[in-house]
This record gives structure tokens, sequence and C-alpha cells, in this order.
């Protein structure tokens, strides 16, 4: 008798919870559906602005590789580092020694071409836009990144020169690369002072709307 009404209760109870509908648990969340015609983006996508994206730059001191780094880093671009073959020592910048390799350079224009480690990037036909970077010299550019304009072909590229100084403008120093240049569409560029903040460069960035 006890035995019948134990597997009496039990069918209940099997039917109870059979009635109950897993009510309780959390809903399965359903597989978004594929929206048709939208494909997963490769690694490789373009970049804002419809192509590859490369920051090449010169920096004796680094406050103009800061500048670059972080133009890097927001837009997801390359980075190019122009190298001079005979890296300028702290002696070789020091512009208030008449003497020194800089002043020499300055002073004699037949000095300025600089042999570079590697005058040009890997890839560089795949980059449609060039950051091209650099400290200002004599109210003008480092001739190390004259040196590397002029090893290059800019033609079908976008190029934006940037700058850094303590207190000096980007003057005609962009202007004067792209005509060293003769190729290329270049745009008018942005001085920074040495040590700005990253938000100010990011700030310019939104500015150019790439
Ligand atoms: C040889 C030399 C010349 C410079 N001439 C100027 C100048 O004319 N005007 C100016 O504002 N700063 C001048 N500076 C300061 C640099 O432009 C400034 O420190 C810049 O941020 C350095 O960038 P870097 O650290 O990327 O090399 C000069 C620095 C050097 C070494």
């Amino acid at each position: 008798m006890k035995r019948t009404l134990l597997l009496l209760l039990t069918a209940a109870m099997l039917i109870a919870l059979a009635s109950c509908g897993g009510q309780g648990q959390p809903a399965p969340t359903p597989e978004p559906a594929p929206t048709q015609g939208e494909e997963p983006a490769p690694s490789d996508a373009p970049q804002a602005g419809g192509g590859k994206t490369l920051v090449a730059y010169y920096s004796a001191t680094h406050n103009t590789q800061a500048v670059a780094e972080t133009i890097a880093q927001a837009l997801g671009a390359d980075t190019f580092v122009i190298t001079p073959a005979q890296p300028y020592t702290d002696d070789d910048l020091d512009w208030t020694d008449r003497d020194s390799r800089v002043s020499r350079e300055h002073d004699d224009s037949a000095l300025q071409t600089v042999e570079l480690e590697n005058p040009t990037p890997e890839n560089w036909a795949d980059y449609d836009t060039v950051f091209v970077g650099y400290p200002i010299w004599w109210g003008n550019a480092s001739w190390v990144v004259s040196s590397f304009v002029s090893a290059n072909d800019f033609t079908g590229k976008t190029v934006i020169p940037f700058c850094t100084s303590s207190s000096s403008g980007l003057g005609e120093s962009g202007a004067l690369l792209a005509q060293t240049a003769g190729t290329g569409n270049w745009l008018e560029g942005q001085r920074f002072r040495s040590g700005v903040a990253a938000e100010d460069v990011q700030a310019w960035l939104e500015e150019l709307n790439l």
C-alpha cells in the first residue's frame, strides 16, 4: 500500500514538473541573425578615410615622437621612424655651439642632405595617407625630414605635416616640404608645442575628420 502511494506521489510530481515548462530558467539567448550582405570586418580593413595610414617622423629628443605615437594610436596607423645613418648626439644638437654638427649643417646647405638608415618605409605603395612629423630647427623643418621627403614618391598620397617646437610656428615648413617632395596632396599641417598634451593632439585629429 505504502509502495503504491509512493509511486502515485512520484508520478504526480513528474507531471507537475513537466507542466512548469522550465519556468524560472534564464531564456536562451538567440544567436544574432546575420544581416543580409553584412560580412565580418577583416582585421586589415581600411581605416577611416578609405585607406591605410602611416605616421613617418623624425624626433631628436622625443617630443615629436610623443605626438607621432598619439596620432598612430588614435588612428590605428603604422609608424616609421626616420633614422639618420649617423644619429645626432646631444653635442651634435647643441645649437648654441657655433661649431656643433647642427650649427655647421645649418650654415652650409650642402651638408643638409642627411644619409638615412632606410629612406623608404616597407610597403610604401600601400599608404594613402602619410603624416610627416619633425622638430622645428631654426624656424624650419629639420633637414633630416627633408632628406626623407626628397627620397620618396608621394604621388596619390594625402600628406599631413606636423611638428613640435619650443615657440616657433609651423611657418613655411610644410609648404617647403611639399615643394621638396614635388608630389602628393599636402595639407596645411599643424605645429604643437614641445610636451603637448595627448588630448590636444586628439582634438586636432578630430577636426581633420579623416
Ligand atoms: C638644432 C635645433 C634648433 C631649434 N630651433 C628652434 C626654433 O627655431 N624654434 C623653436 O621654437 N624651437 C627650436 N628648437 C627646439 C625644438 O624645435 C623643440 O625642442 C622640438 O620639440 C624638438 O623636437 P624633438 O624632441 O622631436 O626633436 C630647436 C632645437 C634644436 C635641437
